[in-house]
């Protein structure tokens, strides 16, 4: 009889994963079988499953969850990603790609590092590594009050750049720590002239598109002094965005996809990763991460987040 494990199942494109058993994985050449104790659930993991991602499954079931914290067969604690289908990272055992992971720090539970994984590697690959964020320089955050705009400010803040953070909710803005905040929840001119106030931007780092977007081009088209890097990471006010091509072309501003700008090497994203885990476990990042039994994954993949990361724990 073989090996099962309990796992969120996806059974078809745009269904809600269910707790159930799946077939154990097996390694192969180049491949490694992790104990999961912690996976967190993304905007990706939704939308993967929704067949909004090029890399949505046309095969069914699968394991959902693009990612995880685990321990390898020697005990070797590693956060994975990119998971070989149809194994995701929500379930007792995922199937990873030898090498696809980088070293968990001990002093750093599971599920923080779980919660930190995918946002903090964008925000230091978005703000530091394609960014520069530093002294001097002006970075505008469109997203801030999500997991990752969170922790975008703050490793702008702590690289010394002077942050701008633009998002719905007031009482988190407030709380961020950013030099100045920018409320999104307004009439789109009263948007366009406080993105106008806090500037000049050398950065922007955009987890929205959709109508902040479009504020944020008319804003930098009336005269951002400055070459503007606009980062765009991802899309959680629409898809599309309607920008004129007078603001464009007015606007000293370059435009590159987060998925597009190359890839630091695994080493140096690592090296990274661990720094973060360090700042976190001295308090010098905060993240708002909640653990929920991976039988609650029902539950948890339809409730709303209110930018307070759902980490599912075997
Ligand atoms: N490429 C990558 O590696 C990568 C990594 C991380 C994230 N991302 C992408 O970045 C985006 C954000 O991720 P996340 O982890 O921060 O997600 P999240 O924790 O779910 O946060 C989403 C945020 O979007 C805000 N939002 C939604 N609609 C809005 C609107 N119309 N105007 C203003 N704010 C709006 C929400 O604000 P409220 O709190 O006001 O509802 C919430 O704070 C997603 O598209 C995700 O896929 C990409």
């Amino acid at each position: 009889m073989p090996d099962v494990m309990r796992a969120a199942v996806l059974h078809g494109i745009g269904e809600v994963p269910r707790y159930g058993e799946f077939p154990a994985p097996v390694a192969g050449a180049g491949e490694a079988v992790v104990t999961v104790g912690a996976a967190a659930l993304k905007p990706f993991d939704r939308w993967w499953a929704e067949g909004l991602h090029p890399a949505s499954p046309t095969v069914f079931p699968q394991v959902v969850g693009a990612d995880g914290v685990g321990r390898l067969d020697d005990g070797t604690r590693v956060a994975f990603f990119g998971p070989v289908t149809p194994y995701g990272g929500m379930a007792e055992r995922a199937l990873v790609r030898r090498g696809l992971w980088f070293p968990v720090r001990a002093g750093v539970d599971d599920v923080t590092a779980a919660a930190l994984l995918n946002p903090g590697g964008a925000a230091w690959k978005t703000v530091v590594w394609e960014g520069g964020a530093g002294p001097g320089k002006t970075v505008l955050v469109l997203g801030a009050t999500g997991a990752s705009g969170r922790i975008a400010v703050q490793v702008a803040k702590r690289e010394g750049a002077r942050v701008v953070a633009a998002g719905r909710d007031r009482s988190v803005l407030d709380a961020l720590g950013a030099d100045a905040v920018v409320r999104l929840d307004r009439p789109k001119d009263e948007v366009v002239d406080a993105i106008t106030a806090h500037g000049p931007y050398d950065l922007v780092v955009d987890y929205l598109w959709g109508a902040p977007a479009e504020a944020a081009f008319a804003a930098l088209s009336r005269g951002n002094e400055r070459r503007v890097r606009y980062i765009l990471v991802g899309m959680s006010a629409g898809a599309t965005a309607e920008v004129p091509a007078m603001a464009l072309r007015a606007a000293r501003v370059e435009v590159i996809g987060g998925g597009t700008g190359g890839s630091p090497s695994i080493e140096e994203a690592a090296a990274a990763f661990d720094r973060m885990l360090g700042l976190v476990a001295e308090g010098e990042i905060v993240l708002d991460a909640e653990a929920v039994p991976l039988a609650d994954i029902e539950d948890a993949w339809t409730r709303p987040e209110n930018g307070r990361r759902t980490v599912l724990v075997l």
